[in-house]
């Protein structure tokens, strides 16, 4: 079976047919760049384009930087404010396009994509903790493999401070720190979370899963912690699988 995954972000839009009986990626991904200010109405028109130049009419699912409660968008940290209270998922649906089947949080998409198809995840009885480290820092939480939805635990404060305001991709771009003292106060978040949440498995995702190297040695955890293997298109197959399967 195929279906098409988006994911949005805070930075940039990427979409990609995914085969959803293998969690691989079925054509070339595409990124685009989300419009400045992710206005509602700009990323409807981009996501427009996107399944334009897909000419893709079949079944898609969409990740989204937000907490989602069944469609409805109850949060906007690296969003426009004016998408709470939207119906997204009916908000997205284009003409002539879609069905539009599922939408839900960004993290939560990767971390289903995670636990079905890595076998450190899958097979792990006890809980599993994904970071996704982009824009914004998203939190996915599994324990004996069910989800709890929309966990938001990169909004927590750790040395007096929001943790993605301190220790996101966005925050080392912006502040341009080093990956040693960025990676130092990643390191110290996911101290915070260990203390709170005892994983067994920990999963780092987003943009930064593939430049591990120069950083892993910074991050000292009680937790096995892995990049993740899916690197940054665990959000795309998520989605794609939610439209088929929703969660
Ligand atoms: C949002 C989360 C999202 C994460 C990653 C955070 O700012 O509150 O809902 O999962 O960014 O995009």
């Amino acid at each position: 079976m195929q279906a098409l995954g988006i994911d949005i972000g805070g930075s940039g839009i990427k979409a990609a047919v995914v085969n959803t009986t293998t969690g691989s990626l079925a054509s070339e991904r595409i990124r685009i760049q989300t419009p400045p200010g992710a206005y509602p109405e700009d990323v409807r028109q981009a996501l427009a384009g996107l399944l334009e130049q897909l000419q893709w009419s079949g079944p898609l699912g969409i990740a989204f930087p937000a907490v989602i409660e069944k469609g409805i968008v109850r949060t906007a940290a690296n969003i426009d404010r004016s998408w709470t209270g939207m119906d997204v998922r009916q908000f997205l649906q284009i003409e002539g396009r879609g069905p539009v089947q599922a939408v839900l949080n960004d993290a939560d998409a990767a971390g289903l994509a995670l636990m079905r198809h890595v076998p450190e995840a899958r097979n792990c009885s006890g809980t599993v903790l994904v970071i996704t480290v982009g824009t914004g820092l998203g939190t996915a939480l599994f324990c004996g493999g069910r989800l709890v939805p929309n966990l938001e635990l990169g909004h927590i404060e750790v040395h007096g401070t929001e943790a993605e305001a301190w220790a996101s991709d966005a925050a080392r771009r912006r502040e341009d720190l080093s990956w040693e003292k960025w990676a130092r106060r990643l390191s110290s978040v996911i101290e915070t979370l260990e203390n709170l949440l005892w994983p067994e498995l920990i999963i780092l995702g987003g943009g930064v899963s593939k430049k591990t190297g120069k950083f892993a040695e910074f991050l000292s955890t009680r937790a096995l912690l892995i990049p993740s293997p899916l690197q940054n298109n665990a959000g795309i197959i998520g989605a794609a699988e939610a439209a088929l399967t929703p969660p």
